[in-house]
């Protein structure tokens, strides 16, 4: 009855329960199932390491967008008391990877620069909490496949979220083939957890409220015209607040800054070569982003509409407000993966910004 494995197990239990109950919510049935594991996984990683031959069962939790994956990660690594642990959004790890390689000093003989980034990302953590596994091109799987090495030989425990089952991991068939390896890895090593529940939170929640009080669900959807801005306090820029912010490794021409607020157009920010460092970037700086001139993303390029959707991705998981004003991006998509690809992802996340009603 007084196993130290329980009592961790309890612990954690009672801290998914207790952050529920904070926010209002009540728990899927399929969260419930992942909250045990969970907890389990917290009992397992509070045992010293060399008690055990093995460190614990690695875990993958999966299903469609807004089913509160994040959510059950994001807990579970703020309940556990141990500090030996990492947290990293698909989005950093790639930018930590390739500013790790590309800093001067890194050593350029290829493999051992990006062992050497991934050593400085892992330091001495025992368990990684990896949000939003994907991979799209035959760079990501290389590097997904180091990273899968590099935590086998450190005995780190992975716990990682993902809109796709295992099988599913890079869908497009030119590339697939290449992360074949990885997958049969991933169905070898982990558990792989299912919460495929009915609800998308994200669509359930009224906007603004029910959300824990994050930023990201304060955003908006405004039509074009002063009227629109006016009501929610916001003026069109003057043309002398034209101005320029710094972003990974340059600037670009915003067309104002106003404290903690920065406003883009549609074009500059989406149409032009930036990437997901920068928008990390900004995301450090500023806490509301308005995006201006936003068009039906099928009016966008190909890039922009890619870019777009991890400006979405960046904004959400680093709770930056967002401020779209134009057309709505999504009106009118086809259903062709080519044109949709991870745009379901960030139509569950545009669900939780208001929308005015004019
Ligand atoms: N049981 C619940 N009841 C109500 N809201 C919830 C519940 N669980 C999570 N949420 C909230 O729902 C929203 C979506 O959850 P979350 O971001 O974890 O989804 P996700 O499964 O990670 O989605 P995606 O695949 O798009 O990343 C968040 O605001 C989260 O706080
Ligand atoms: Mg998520």
């Amino acid at each position: 009855m007084n196993d130290p494995m329980d009592k961790h197990e309890q612990a954690m239990r009672r801290h998914f329960h207790e952050t529920a109950a904070r926010s209002g919510f009540s728990l899927a049935a399929a969260q419930e199932a992942a909250v045990e594991r969970l907890a389990r996984l917290a009992a397992e990683l509070a045992r010293p390491a060399w008690t055990f031959p093995k460190p614990p069962r690695d875990l993958y939790v999966w299903g469609p967008v807004g089913r509160g994956k994040s959510w059950l990660v994001d807990t579970f690594y703020e309940g556990l008391a141990d500090r030996r642990k990492r947290r990293l959004h698909f989005h950093d790890f790639f930018r930590r990877l390739h500013d790790g390689v590309t800093r001067p000093g890194a050593r350029h003989d290829g493999r051992s620069a990006v062992d050497s980034a991934l050593d400085e990302l892992l330091g001495d953590s025992r368990v990684l909490v990896f949000d939003e596994f994907h991979a799209h091109d035959a760079g990501d799987a290389m590097l997904i496949a180091r990273l899968f090495r590099t935590l086998l030989d450190r005995r780190i425990t992975l716990v990682t979220t993902s809109n796709y089952p295992p099988g599913g991991l890079m869908p497009d068939p030119l590339y697939h083939h290449l992360f074949e390896p990885t997958i049969k890895l991933i169905e070898e090593r982990m558990d792989v957890l299912d919460v495929t529940g009915p609800v998308d939170f994200r669509r359930l929640a009224a906007p603004s409220t029910g959300n824990g009080g994050r930023r990201f669900a304060t955003g908006l959807c405004l039509p074009p015209g002063d009227a629109a801005l006016d009501a929610v306090g916001l003026t069109v820029p003057a043309a002398a607040e034209a101005t320029t912010v710094p972003v990974h490794l340059r600037e670009i021409p915003a067309l104002a800054v106003r404290g903690d607020l920065v406003w883009f157009g549609f074009d500059a920010l989406c149409e032009t070569a930036t990437g997901v460092p920068d928008y990390l970037a900004l995301a450090e700086q500023f806490t509301t982003l308005v995006l201006d001139r936003v068009p039906p993303l099928l009016e966008a390029t190909a890039d922009g509409r890619q870019r777009f959707a991890n400006l979405v991705d960046v904004a959400c998981d680093r709770d930056l407000r967002l401020v779209l004003i134009g057309s709505d991006p999504l009106a009118n998509l086809p259903t062709s993966q080519s044109v949709t690809r991870d745009l379901d992802r960030t139509a569950s996340r545009l669900a939780m910004l208001q929308r005015a009603s004019s």
